[in-house]
């Protein structure tokens, strides 16, 4: 019981780790909260920080969930990564170092799927890539990779307990995303250099 105890809080002290925030103040002497978008994630890193930052950034919160996922097998523990990495998806959005505010959830997911189930998460990373080709826009790819991988869990896999937490995360995405969703729908989310819209 301690042990469970003790693994779901490593997962969510994990998942709280900030690298966006952190490298920001750090190594540009810019806080990304009060850049761009104001997320801490990957996006707003390359976007308000470079290609370094923005690479950094990305692989330190798939990081988090990767280890986050890893934690019943270190510990020797019966619990479902997926609950296991919901904490620190937790952890992420809810993070004890900035006020129990944090990111929107995509990076960190995508590293506790790449431990629970690696083919699925290959197959989101195709689909977003094929989002980012068509729309050239990062919020999009999330959002659709997050509605493909509820779909797959449901109608591919019949796994309940991942068709649960990705329904539950897939709605927590879009609300996350509702700054977002309203720039798309005024046109005015900003898109990346790279893929079709981009160029047009
Ligand atoms: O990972 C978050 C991404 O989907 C959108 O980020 O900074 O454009 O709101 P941002």
């Amino acid at each position: 019981m301690e042990k469970t105890i003790l693994v779901f809080l490593l997962a969510y002290l994990l998942g709280s780790l900030v690298p966006g925030s952190w490298i920001g103040k750090l190594f540009y002497h810019k806080d990304i909260r009060t850049e761009g978008s104001g997320n801490i994630g990957t996006t707003n890193a390359f976007r308000s920080l470079g290609p370094v930052a923005g690479t950094t950034v990305l692989v330190l919160d798939m990081l988090k969930g990767v280890l986050a996922g890893l934690l019943p097998f270190i510990f020797h523990v019966d619990i479902n990564v997926m609950y296991v990495g919901l904490a620190a998806i937790l952890g992420h959005t809810f993070s004890i170092w900035i006020g129990f505010k944090g990111g929107k959830a995509v990076a960190t997911s995508a590293g506790v799927l790449s431990v629970y189930n690696p083919a699925l998460f290959w197959m989101v990373v195709a689909t977003f890539i094929l989002c980012l080709v068509l729309f050239s826009m990062v919020s999009v790819a999330s959002m659709v990779g997050f509605t493909f991988a509820s779909f797959m869990s449901v109608f591919y896999y019949h796994d309940i307990i991942l068709s649960i937490v990705a329904i539950v995360l897939t709605v927590f995405v879009f609300y996350r995303h509702r700054q977002n969703l309203g720039r798309i729908m005024k046109g005015q989310e900003s898109t990346i250099p790279f893929g079709l819209v981009y160029w047009l």
